[in-house]
């Protein structure tokens, strides 16, 4: 069992930080290395032809640890997670009258991408709403969906966990429908990959695409993206050098190269080698897999579950236990609340936390302690009366 891991971070101790999906804080380890890197960069002579390369092979090793993939080719470095979702986008192949689905108040990343590509490509976006029930949400919503997909489906887009209020969906049995009908599934693991296990063996997903600043504690601007076989042929929103054919053969580049690296190589950034974002990104994700995600999200469960019934029995409502991911939650609560005086109380008190309409979103961490989730239960309890 995982203890917690504060020391592993530069977080004061009179904050509460609740909001881990908001931003995650940089690991100790990662901001030296930024340093280190940041020093360096006054000294272009120091950096040498493999530096171009070696350390982007080790993040794309260390990701596919973290999401199990054995075919490191298959990574690709994004600058944000709509550049990652704009490369599948432009590679699905759709006819005239074809949907894509999504789900209700989805991230607008992963939005208007396929927004886009409907007005393009005179689709249909077919929006998936939560069912009304307060209580199991979950297992509805995932109903919902599973009986949208059909022959009609040219591609299925939406997340691992809803990143407002942490509805976690099946991925599983969406995955076994799309595949049924023959529809693309492109998943933003953004709120998830890092504290959430996740297998693209057990999952085959054709596309994952993951910012890296929250649950990986990765550097605002790196992100990382699977793309599966079936984007082996695509077209690649950009072209850059490094993704040809022998780009370490720097006195040859301009013999334009036709054929790109094999695999998922085309859809990476250019100027993917940022020194400083790579070796800072590798050694957060070299730490969660030294922790594990299993091991993260059984932290965040054992924080929070001894004081579930304690937040019910004051009026706010949870999805049901099975269908909680324990690293991302929303509580609903009571009508009554004044949400303008929760908010400064949150504030005079050093609590993190986000809050959308007449919930919260709790994003715990392993730097996390009880006595964060008693301030938080301490301040609800005050605002309510
Ligand atoms: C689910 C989800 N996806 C993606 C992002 C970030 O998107 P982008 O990298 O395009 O800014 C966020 C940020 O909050 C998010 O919550």
């Amino acid at each position: 069992m995982l203890e917690c891991q504060k020391h592993y971070f530069d977080l004061p101790e009179e904050i509460n930080y609740l909001n881990c999906a908001y931003m995650g804080p940089m690991l100790k380890q990662a901001q030296e290395i930024g340093h280190e890197e940041i020093d360096k960069r006054g000294r272009p002579y120091l950096y040498k032809r493999d530096d171009f390369f070696s350390p982007v092979q080790s993040l794309k090793e260390s990701f596919s640890k973290l999401i199990d993939n054995t075919e490191a080719d298959r990574i690709a470095l994004i600058p944000s997670a709509s550049y990652g979702l704009s490369n599948a986008a432009k590679n699905i192949h759709c006819t005239k009258g074809q949907s894509i689905l999504i789900v209700s108040e989805q991230f607008p990343s992963n939005y208007y991408t396929w927004k886009r590509l409907a007005d393009e490509k005179e689709l249909e976006v077919k929006i998936i709403g939560p069912p009304n029930a307060e209580t199991d949400q979950s297992r509805g919503w995932n109903e919902a969906i599973l009986e949208q997909i059909d022959e009609h489906t040219a591609v299925v887009a939406m997340a691992i966990v809803h990143w407002a209020d942490g509805t976690l969906f099946d991925l599983g049995a969406i995955r076994q429908r799309t595949e049924k009908y023959g529809a693309m599934l492109i998943i933003d693991g953004t709120q998830s990959i890092g504290a959430l296990p996740f297998s693209i063996k057990e999952i085959p997903v054709d596309a994952l695409i993951c910012g890296s600043y929250k649950w990986m504690f990765g550097p605002y601007g790196l992100g990382l993206a699977y793309y599966g076989e079936r984007f082996d042929q695509g077209v690649p929103i950009e072209e850059n050098w490094i993704n040809r054919k022998n780009s370490k053969q720097f006195e040859n580049l301009v013999n334009y190269q036709k054929i790109y690296k094999p695999q998922a190589a085309r859809y990476s950034v250019g100027e993917q080698s940022n020194f400083i974002y790579v070796r800072m990104l590798d050694i957060s994700i070299k730490q969660i897999l030294k922790w594990k995600p299993v091991n993260i999200q059984n932290y965040c469960k054992n924080l929070i579950t001894p004081y579930l019934s304690e937040f019910r029995s004051i009026g706010c409502a949870f999805n049901s236990k099975e269908n909680l991911a324990y690293h991302l939650f929303g509580i609903r609560l009571p009508e009554r609340v004044d949400i303008i005086k929760l908010k400064n109380h949150f504030e005079e008190k050093n609590i993190f936390i986000s809050i959308r309409g007449n919930s919260i979103r709790v994003a715990p961490n392993v730097y996390n302690e009880p006595k964060h989730i008693e301030q938080l239960l301490e301040a609800l309890k005050k605002v309510l009366g």
